[in-house]
């Protein structure tokens, strides 16, 4: 520990995610990379409400009850993970949601398939939005609000991601069950520990920047981005931290630049594109390990891990723990990608 734990502000949460999710070691892939790798398996927040999303939602959407909204409105590519986990966390909460979700060409939306089947199983109001539209995201949300309001509803708007100051206190307070997680290995457990997660829309990064300041944890925090590319994340996650230090009075130290550590490089094709480098480790990782990766958020950062240590074994330090932010239901309709690897 680098410094004494302090007490902990937290804003007001739901329970909606099944925590704490286990540190798991990965001893083969250990092995054969000759640095201490664990999992955190946030990809067992929940069967159907799984992944990295849950955690920011019992933020978020504490804050939508307390508005007294009736609907949820948010956004996210076809196949989103934020998308389907607000969409069933809502219809638990008795909430309606309506999504806006990017797609080629919205006369001709995608297959009834992966997380667009689940959000349609729980009952969540599609827009598909061009890609052209979707870059005004946050226009067209405000935009759909404000309809929504000249219909009697009562809107509450999540951005892209779950991705703001609220939605960061999910990962902050998953530092905190990493810390005790750590403590609880067996041997030395006081070794500095490298945090690495693909980055999506930055707010995943932005709470375990702040989380490790806060809880006091020796460990650098390392973020794969799996699009966009390594300015435009710090500018993003810079903002995201600021947000939260000013809007909840956090006590911190926060340099910026510093602070935060994008590893630029494993876009490859772009969004949801995934090489056949990445295809063919999440394959063996499902083979060696029994983990199942997804090929765009976290295949993407693993490979990243592997990549950037056998350039240099010793750049992540002794200890490694991979943060497995789920995305399974967006592997699914990946099959036609993946069966040459299979
Ligand atoms: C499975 C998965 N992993 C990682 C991420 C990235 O998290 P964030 O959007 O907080 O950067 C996302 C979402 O974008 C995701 O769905």
């Amino acid at each position: 520990m680098k410094e004494k734990r302090r007490e902990i502000p937290y804003p007001a949460r739901l329970n909606l995610a099944r925590t704490p999710t286990p540190l798991e070691p990965l001893s083969r892939l250990s092995e054969e990379l000759g640095v201490e790798v664990h999992l955190k398996r946030d990809d067992l927040t929940g069967a159907e409400l799984t992944g990295n999303k849950v955690r920011k939602l019992e933020f978020l959407l504490a804050q939508a009850l307390a508005t007294g909204c009736d609907t949820i409105l948010t956004c996210g590519a076809e196949q989103s993970n934020h998308a389907r986990a607000t969409a069933i966390a809502a219809a638990k909460l008795g909430l309606k949601v309506r999504l806006l979700l990017r797609t080629r060409n919205p006369a001709k939306p995608p297959p009834l398939e992966g997380n667009i089947l689940l959000d349609r199983l729980v009952g969540a109001e599609i827009a598909w939005l061009t890609f052209e539209e979707y870059g005004q995201r946050a226009e067209m949300l405000q935009r759909e609000a404000e309809s929504l309001r000249r219909s009697g509803r009562i809107p509450y708007i999540i951005p892209e991601g779950g991705s703001n100051a609220l939605g960061a206190w999910g990962y902050i307070r998953a530092v905190e069950e990493l810390a005790k997680d750590l403590e609880d290995l067996p041997g030395n457990n006081h070794k500095s520990t490298t945090i690495i997660h693909a980055t999506g829309s930055g707010g995943t990064t932005a709470g375990l920047v702040l989380g490790v300041k806060l809880v006091g944890l020796d460990a650098r925090v390392i973020g794969i981005n799996v699009c966009n590319d390594r300015n435009y994340f710090m500018h993003v996650v810079g903002e995201i931290c600021k947000t939260a230090i000013a809007d909840y009075q956090l006590d911190l130290p926060f340099s910026g630049q510093d602070d935060i550590h994008i590893v630029d490089g494993y876009v490859g094709q772009g969004y949801g594109k995934a090489s056949s480098q990445v295809l063919s480790l999440l394959v063996e990782i499902a083979r060696t390990e029994g983990i199942i990766l997804d090929p765009v958020y976290t295949g993407k950062a693993f490979y990243g891990m592997t990549q950037e240590l056998r350039r240099n074994p010793e750049t992540f330090g002794d200890r490694i723990v991979f943060i497995h932010t789920g995305g399974i239901f967006g592997l699914l309709p990946m099959a036609p990608q993946l069966e040459p690897f299979l």
